[in-house]
């Protein structure tokens, strides 16, 4: 039967600042998926990390259905309207436009899904990251798909041995690629190394796999909420789901991806890098520098329409020690203040008070000659870079 998984998420307003979502706004989104639902999904689970609310559905009607991102997006706006009478901050500020025009895509909110041929037991993981980027998704996904010292299954897997197919963005230009693992590795790192640029969106199965041909296994958000506002108006926090066992990564070796709180950038006024910090939901505020970065992981089983679970993935004292490490990273990158490489470059940056200061300096500065002698002329702002 024609099944498809789309999950879509969207921040309409937290409390204090961006820390976390209010309970009563999680009730209203809950109240209306639950209500205007039937009829156009299956099942569903309502979640959150952060300041951003996450709806998880799965039905029949195929990706990119309008009835079913107009759910996701009425959704929002009955939650919205909750957010604004409470004052919660920044209230509907992932709702970009007035009003639905049959697809949510570049409305704001971000849209992960994927049409698939349910297995006997079709096991899932979505996972949710808050204060970064779609494209720190790049080493997690690379890691549980082409690296088999993450995922040993990659090598002593019949089933996996030949490897996968990887469809990467570039987010920038809007073009995208598909290369497989593991004849192009190289060349897929060196693309996805990148991440504010070129970021995976989806991954297949070969379309020799046996039990599983040319099937879409993991997909990831890739909205990237400045570009289509043109201006900052909140973080593109993104989420993925990933679909594992039988042929494909177990659940271990999938959450063994995180297991090393690298590096992201999105943290801090969109502005600074910090380590990713792998969570329970009872742990999934942002109250340290707004963060750090969080990921949560909720595990469903699919079965006959229905969603069962979900399992707090990080909820276990297996990733204490990658918790604790996040925290000496973040200790230790926090010591920079506003020094780069823990603020990020200017150009990455979704405040900046740069041009401005240029502007406001710019009768001072002095042209240099080649010895480093000053000439006479001043130089404009035009000539400063
Ligand atoms: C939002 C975020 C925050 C805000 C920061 C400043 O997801 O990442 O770090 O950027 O709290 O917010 P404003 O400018 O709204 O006061
Ligand atoms: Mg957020
Ligand atoms: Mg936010």
């Amino acid at each position: 039967m024609k099944t498809t998984i789309t999950h879509i998420k969207a921040d309409i307003g937290s409390l204090p600042g961006h820390t976390t979502v209010h309970e009563d706004v999680v009730a209203a989104v809950k109240k209306h998926v639950k209500e205007q639902g039937e009829g156009i999904i299956w099942d569903h689970h309502i979640s959150y990390i952060g300041d951003d609310i996450q709806i998880t559905m799965v039905h029949g009607n195929g990706i990119n259905a309008s009835e079913v991102h107009k759910l996701a997006w009425d959704a929002f706006k009955s939650g919205t309207d909750i957010a604004k009478k409470l004052g919660l901050y920044g209230a509907g500020q992932d709702l970009l436009k007035d009003s639905f025009s049959g697809n949510i895509k570049g409305m704001g909110p971000g849209i992960a899904e994927m049409d698939i041929t349910p297995r006997k037991s079709e096991p899932f993981i979505v996972f949710m990251m808050d204060k970064t980027e779609p494209g720190a998704f790049n080493y997690p996904i690379f890691r549980m798909f082409a690296d088999p010292f993450n995922t040993p299954g990659l090598v002593i897997d019949q089933n996996m041995h030949a490897g996968f197919k990887f469809e990467i963005w570039d987010i920038v230009k809007a073009k995208s690629i598909v290369l497989e693992a593991p004849e192009e590795m190289y060349d897929i790192i060196s693309l996805i190394g990148t991440k504010g640029r070129y970021v995976i969106k989806r991954v297949y199965t070969r379309d020799d796999h046996e039990k599983l041909p040319g099937e879409n296994v993991a997909v990831i958000t890739t909205d990237k909420l400045s570009f289509i506002a043109g201006e900052y108006v909140g973080k593109d926090d993104p989420a993925g789901i990933v679909r594992i066992q039988s042929g494909l990564p177990a659940s271990g070796e999938v959450m063994e991806a995180f297991t090393h709180p690298y590096l992201v950038s999105g943290w801090m006024r969109g502005s600074f890098n910090g380590p990713l910090m792998p969570v329970g939901l009872k742990n999934s505020k942002m109250s340290r520098f707004d963060g750090p970065p969080k990921v949560a992981g909720l595990g469903f089983v699919y079965k006959d329409k229905k969603l069962n679970g979900p399992v707090d993935m990080f909820d276990d004292p297996a990733f204490d020690n990658a918790r604790q490490k996040a925290n000496d990273v973040a200790d230790y990158i926090r010591r920079m203040g506003p020094f780069e490489p823990h603020r990020l470059p200017e150009e990455d940056m979704e405040y900046t008070t740069l041009p401005k200061v240029l502007e406001k300096l710019s009768g001072r500065f002095t042209e240099l000659d080649e010895t480093g002698k000053t000439k006479s002329k001043k130089v404009s702002t035009m000539d400063v870079d």
